[in-house]
């Protein structure tokens, strides 16, 4: 997929560690120009210098710094929503702050993104938008109601949109991955060996037995779809959800 994205701008969220910087450095392998944002300048610094792109400090919980940022990029060809967080919690210790901070990084950021870059596209006549949502918006998993109702949300949102624009040259689709080998996943791991007192061997081995493949998924295995969905020959997959879990949510 060499040189598919040459000439495009690509805007990766979360894109300084993790899931995000193997996505950055995918589309820029493929001749995009990558813009990466996040809290991190630190993080983001040192994906941007090493694949030539660019990078933006942002809270993405921030709305107006959010739409400050946007107002500097220029256009973008390809957006990547994919900065996004998990918290765990029984229901009686969701607590009202927790909910919104999860449904605002995790659904509504992205909604509000998409919707400022989408007109561009549609106006350029070329676009792509990848959701990097979970097969936690699939199914649903123990102490995450608000985390699987965000993911449930970006589905939705991502369903809905490819029917509006089904008559533009702009696709929309998500990314679900089971347990991906990132931050993410490491603390995870520790709140469950914290709260079983298993070893993390044991809590990481647990996390990957959920999988029918018994193995946490790669982010670069996340970045090969993502890239994938950019293609021109990827025009026709449109409004999917391309679940990489190993074959988990069919348990
Ligand atoms: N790891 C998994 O097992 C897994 C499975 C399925 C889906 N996912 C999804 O994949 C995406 C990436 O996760 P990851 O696994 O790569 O986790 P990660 O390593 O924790 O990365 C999360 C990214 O989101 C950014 N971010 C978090 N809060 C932010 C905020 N308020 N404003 C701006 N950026 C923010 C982080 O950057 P800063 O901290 O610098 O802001 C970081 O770049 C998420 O949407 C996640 O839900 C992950």
């Amino acid at each position: 997929m060499q040189g598919i994205l040459a000439g495009k701008v690509a805007l990766v969220t979360g894109g300084g560690r993790g899931i995000g910087a193997a996505i950055a450095r995918a589309l820029a392998g493929a001749g995009a120009r990558v813009v990466v944002c996040g809290r991190s300048k630190l993080d983001l610094d040192a994906i941007a210098t090493s694949i030539d792109g660019s990078a933006h400090a942002v809270d993405l919980l921030d709305r107006a710094a959010t739409d400050a940022v946007l107002g500097t990029i220029g256009p973008v060809d390809v957006l990547v929503n994919n900065a996004g967080a998990a918290e765990s919690a029984a229901l009686d210790r969701t607590t009202d702050a927790m909910w919104d901070r999860i449904l605002e990084l995790d659904v509504t950021a992205p909604f509000r993104v998409t919707r400022a870059l989408v007109p561009g596209m549609i106006a350029r006549g070329w676009g792509r938008i990848v959701n990097i949502a979970s097969n936690a918006g699939l199914t649903g998993y123990g102490y995450s109601t608000a985390y699987c109702a965000a993911k449930h949300a970006m589905i939705g949102m991502t369903r809905a949109l490819a029917i509006d624009l089904a008559r533009t040259s702009v696709t929309i689709n998500a990314v679900c991955p089971g347990w991906v080998e990132t931050r993410m996943a490491e603390e995870a791991v520790a709140r469950i060996a914290a709260k079983t007192g298993r070893s993390s061997d044991e809590a990481r081995t647990s996390l990957a037995s959920m999988s029918p493949q018994r193995r946490m998924i790669t982010a670069d295995e996340v970045a090969h779809a993502a890239l994938m969905l950019c293609a021109h020959d990827a025009r026709g997959i449109h409004g999917q959800t391309i679940v990489i879990d190993g074959g988990a949510v069919l348990k």
